[in-house]
């Protein structure tokens, strides 16, 4: 069953930051920040620690007083300069890092505690709902010290979902759990978000785990958003090389711009909107790089060949350390990515093909 949330019919924005701006002192944490998330949206606060993301979590929770900018929740303006509404008038729930259970207080309690008005009934109607929906019903008389890591995480997300919010915030909520087991509690979070409909802001610093929660990504950096898309598009038209470079590592090449395009050794890349003679920079996915044996056929004008360095199965692809040996004779180092295992022996030579759907160019200097 989906539930939609009631405030989905007034079609009202679920949350609306607009122009928000913070500072510690002279640090400026979040830097005229704007973002719209619409209801049943999960969308990922996703940068660099530092960045500022817990502060914008933090001024939408009411726990900062805003400085500059506006906050929506639901339609109702919560805060504007000099009118903040307080935490508990925003209905927000929040989840953070170190989940923050009631100790003292059994995992049905935790999750019936913010379950205000409403006859004794509803009430424990809508914690068994809840339980049941985390998979804690089995749970539901023991407290938080008797329950692993993953268990005290799904409580507080329970108990954040309980009230039905508009929109919850969760600060990066699977930073505590060890890598297995995040994974599987980062899962059944989707599921348990997705189904419900809730409105979901979440921080995270994992390039990843955003794109394995998000329906869409805002991307952060030094307080401001620099692009805000679904993840596939984040991934494949970066706005920047910071962008770029967050969602994987890259091969880094320069370039100069020539009516329109820059040469690389795997042929030309389309260099719209820079100007000749420009700088370029060059950001090229490694698994952008498409291998096949050298087997003396002539050179298309968009391949080169490269000499193994060194191979390494990873898992589910294999890492291929290249050199080219260009005219030059300044080398390149490459990595390869490709899928599952091929390890060929080092002093191989390969031909180098690209796929210029993740191969990106930038001016340079500039991110
Ligand atoms: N209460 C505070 N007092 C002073 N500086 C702070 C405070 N909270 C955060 N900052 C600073 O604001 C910036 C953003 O911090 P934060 O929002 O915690 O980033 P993130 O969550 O992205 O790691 C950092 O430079 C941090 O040191
Ligand atoms: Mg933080």
């Amino acid at each position: 069953m989906v539930h939609r949330p009631a405030y989905d019919a007034a079609g009202a924005a679920a949350l609306e930051i607009q122009g928000l701006s913070h500072g510690f002192g002279k640090v400026a944490a979040v830097d005229g920040f704007s973002l719209r998330v619409v209801p049943g949206e999960v969308v990922c606060l996703l940068g660099p620690s530092g960045c500022g993301k817990t502060t914008l979590l933090r001024l939408v929770a009411g726990l900062e007083r805003v400085q500059k900018g506006s906050i929506a929740i639901a339609g109702t303006a919560v805060a504007t300069p000099g009118r903040d509404l307080p935490p508990e008038d925003r209905n927000v729930g929040l989840v953070f890092q170190d989940y923050a259970l009631f100790p003292h207080l059994t995992v049905a309690e935790n999750v019936g505690f913010g379950l205000i008005g409403g006859s004794d009934a509803e009430r424990k109607m809508r914690i068994a709902e809840v339980l049941d929906r985390a998979g804690l019903t089995e749970f539901a008389r023991r407290y938080p010290h008797a329950l692993s890591g993953g268990q005290q995480q799904r409580v507080a997300l329970a108990r954040a979902l309980a009230p039905k919010p508009p929109l919850i915030l969760l600060d990066e909520p699977f930073s505590g759990l060890d890598a297995r087991l995040r994974d599987q509690v980062r899962d059944r979070t989707l599921h348990l978000l997705k189904q419900s409909g809730q409105t979901t802001l979440m921080v995270t610093h994992d390039a990843e785990e955003a794109m394995f929660m998000a329906d869409r990504i805002a991307v952060m950096r030094a307080g401001r958003n620099i692009q805000t898309d679904r993840p596939d598009n984040l991934y494949y038209h970066p706005a920047n090389a910071f962008v770029t470079e967050f969602f994987s590592d890259v091969n880094r090449l320069k370039g100069v711009v020539h009516a329109g395009v820059v040469q690389t050794p795997f042929g030309r890349l389309d260099a719209a909107g820079l100007a000749d003679g420009t700088d370029a920079q060059i950001l090229i996915r490694p698994e952008a790089l498409k291998l096949s044996p050298a087997d003396g056929r002539p050179m298309a004008e968009d391949a080169a060949e490269a000499r193994v360095l060194a191979a390494r199965m990873l898992g589910r692809t294999s890492l291929v350390h290249l050199c080219t040996c260009r005219q030059s004779g300044d080398e390149l180092h490459l990595h390869a990515r490709v899928p599952g295992r091929f390890l060929p022996t080092e002093e191989t030579v390969l031909r180098v093909g690209l796929d210029r759907a993740q191969a990106f160019v930038f001016a340079a200097g500039q991110d």
